[in-house]
């Protein structure tokens, strides 16, 4: 069945009032999100203390992640973060032996790298792979860098500064062949772009429901691939990590058979009843039909800064991007305003405006940014454009 985009869209009121290209920052809110998170408010009034029910939504959350990825639900951990994700897989990873080293990109948020060096005093060497002089990262970088020390390449899907999309199968396959495992970092990318986790092979995923999964702030994911579940014992627990969550047993740490293990303390309630009805809605409108409106988007936006003459940094190549934009700019902070005042919202890292594209977006919201930028080019357009 085709997905109905332009109905889809009006279930996002805020798109009425402004042209939103920030989804890579936050989604727009959708009414189902919103009431949602008003159900839960109302049943904080009328029952109190509903954890029969509120149990049931953080599992709801597990399951429905588990279908995104074409996985199952015991190999997802529900996090309040994709940071508390690496930081309890890293936790159950030993360092001490000469397989030491984490190999991770230049492309990281920087979550997806601190963590790794705050591993150093446990035994970590952290290897940065470097771009090239085009900016991008090519597959032989990461050939070089991985070798038979290496434990874990930790990789960002889609690049937070520029939109770049890596070769993960390429990065699995070199990884695997020397004996390391792969954790990706999805956040700038599921929700928009299919993240099918046995097709890319990788080891590890985490991400978050804030972006283009249309949830809120406040939680995450961790995939732990089947293999690895039992075998990684991490150090950073709690109570919701135990086989048992109703054990209360204060003698004995005993984690849970599932990916489960990988958890705290109390899920974040209200958060799972928004992030429940953000995934019901990408999972709808169907991802593989989400990512082919998102490249037509994206692709669309490249051509009409092309027009302008004035390009983009992320790759026109469909394989090498993911729904972000990044627009290079002279005082990029400065041109981020100018485009809120017009009720344009984007956002920007380093010296790219980034325009984050969803399928709630159109052709109409991409034009009024260009024109916008064309408006402003000589203040802003960078020297070479
Ligand atoms: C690629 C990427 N990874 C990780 C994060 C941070 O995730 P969290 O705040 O859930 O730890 C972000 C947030 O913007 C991101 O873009």
């Amino acid at each position: 069945m085709t997905t109905d985009f332009e109905a889809l869209r009006r279930r996002f009121p805020v798109l009425e009032r402004k042209t939103y290209l920030n989804s890579g920052s936050y989604c727009a809110l959708a009414d189902t999100v919103r009431d949602a998170i008003n159900n839960y408010m109302d049943d904080r009034l009328a029952v109190g203390a509903n954890w029969d029910v509120w149990i049931t939504k953080n599992e709801s959350v597990r399951a429905l992640v588990a279908q995104l990825l074409g996985v199952t639900s015991d190999e997802i951990a529900i996090t309040a973060s994709a940071s508390a994700g690496i930081n309890a897989l890293a936790s159950a990873f030993d360092f001490s032996g000469p397989r030491n080293k984490v190999v991770v990109s230049d492309f990281e948020f920087p979550t997806n790298a601190q963590i790794w060096h705050a591993q150093e005093r446990r035994g970590a060497r952290v290897v940065h792979v470097p771009r090239a002089a085009d900016g991008y990262i090519p597959l032989e970088h990461f050939e070089r860098a991985i070798d038979e020390n290496t434990q874990l390449v930790a990789v960002t899907h889609v690049c937070f500064r520029n939109g770049a999309r890596l070769d993960i199968p390429g990065i699995v396959k070199i990884a695997h062949a020397r004996g390391a495992r792969v954790l990706l970092d999805t956040y700038q990318a599921i929700g928009a772009l299919r993240v099918d986790a046995r097709a890319l092979g990788v080891d590890f995923i985490v991400g978050g429901m804030l972006k283009y999964l249309l949830g809120t702030a406040g939680i995450g994911f961790l995939y732990v691939q089947d293999r690895w579940v039992r075998e990684l014992v991490p150090t950073q627990s709690g109570w919701f990590a135990q086989q048992n969550i109703a054990a209360m047993d204060i003698f004995a740490n005993n984690p849970s058979e599932s990916a489960r293990r990988f958890e705290a303390g109390t899920p974040a309630v209200v958060n799972c009843y928004a992030a429940e009805a953000g995934l019901k809605i990408v999972l709808e409108a169907d991802p593989a039909q989400i990512e082919a409106r998102v490249r037509a988007l994206t692709g669309y936006c490249l051509r009409r800064l092309a027009d302008i003459g004035w390009p983009a940094v992320t790759p026109c190549d469909d394989a090498r991007r993911g729904p972000m934009v990044a627009v290079p700019a002279r005082n990029t902070a400065e041109l981020f305003e100018r485009l809120t005042a017009a009720d344009i919202v984007t956002s920007f890292r380093d010296k790219n405006i980034r325009a984050t594209c969803h399928f709630y977006n159109t052709e109409a919201d991409i034009d009024r940014f260009v024109a916008e930028l064309e408006r402003l080019r000589d203040e802003f357009a960078p020297t070479s454009a």
